[in-house]
């Protein structure tokens, strides 16, 4: 195992000390949350009874794969737990996710959820928001329209000429779970996250970016010398 995947396994099995039976819970996207559905499954086969909501298709797949039950969101939400990763955190909690193109659902399942916890290795720390490029996910129809209204909309807020890149996998367009495409803009520093998210969410085509802001409660976070779990009350000042 790399050093990179052992750091990711070691925050999701920590993680795992926040499940209890019975829970209905969330399953995240990525590397480091798959980390923890491989874990969980684990208990699930040791008689865990809990029910998931998976936030992607590759994700509900590994989790039949390995026995879980899983649930649609409308029939069981609000969920008690949403487990999964972060491509950057700050001190705030305020997150950028999507990196694995999977940030409408995520972020659906995740506001769904009474507690939203974070599992990432602590490169994912960062001091300000914003060298992740920020995931924004798009309607097809006229993408290249909204990517020039998403310029306008954010030049007012101080992010002139911000790079922003249409998603492409093998060559072509990249499409999400959901039909959409994707923009990945390079903000560079992040000044204000909550109006940045403000700005985005109004412009007509886009159906959901990667900024979480006081959604996530509780990170816990793998270094080489052991694993910290930070939540609001404990956060440095
Ligand atoms: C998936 O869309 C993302 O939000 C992931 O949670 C994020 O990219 C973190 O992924 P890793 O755990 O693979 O770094």
């Amino acid at each position: 195992m790399t050093d990179s995947a052992a750091l990711k396994r070691a925050a999701a099995a920590r993680a795992l000390d926040f499940i209890s039976d019975g829970m209905k819970l969330g399953l995240g996207s990525g590397s480091t949350a798959e980390a923890f559905v491989e874990l969980l499954g684990a208990r699930v086969r040791g008689g865990l009874n809990v029910l998931c909501v998976p936030t992607s298709e590759r994700t509900a797949q590994m989790a039949r794969a390995l026995g879980m039950v899983l649930a649609n969101l409308d029939d069981v939400a609000p969920l008690d737990l949403v487990v999964d990763g972060a491509d950057e955190a700050d001190a705030a909690f305020n997150l950028i996710k999507g990196g694995g193109g999977a940030l409408l659902r995520e972020k659906i399942v995740a506001t769904s959820s009474r507690r939203m916890i974070v599992v990432a290795a602590a490169s994912k720390l960062v001091a300000r928001l914003g060298r992740f490029p920020l995931p924004v996910e798009v309607v097809e129809f006229g993408h290249a329209t909204t990517a020039a209204r998403i310029i306008r909309a954010v030049a007012g807020l101080g992010y002139a000429n911000t790079p922003v890149l249409l998603r492409k996998k093998d060559a072509a367009v990249y499409k999400t779970d959901s039909g959409n495409v994707i923009y990945d803009c390079a903000f560079g520093a992040i000044a204000d996250a909550a109006k940045l998210a403000a700005a985005l969410s109004c412009v007509a085509g886009v159906v959901e970016h990667g900024l979480y802001v006081g959604i996530a409660k509780t990170l816990v976070i793998a270094r080489e010398d052991g694993v910290e779990v930070r939540t609001e009350s404990t956060a440095p000042a």
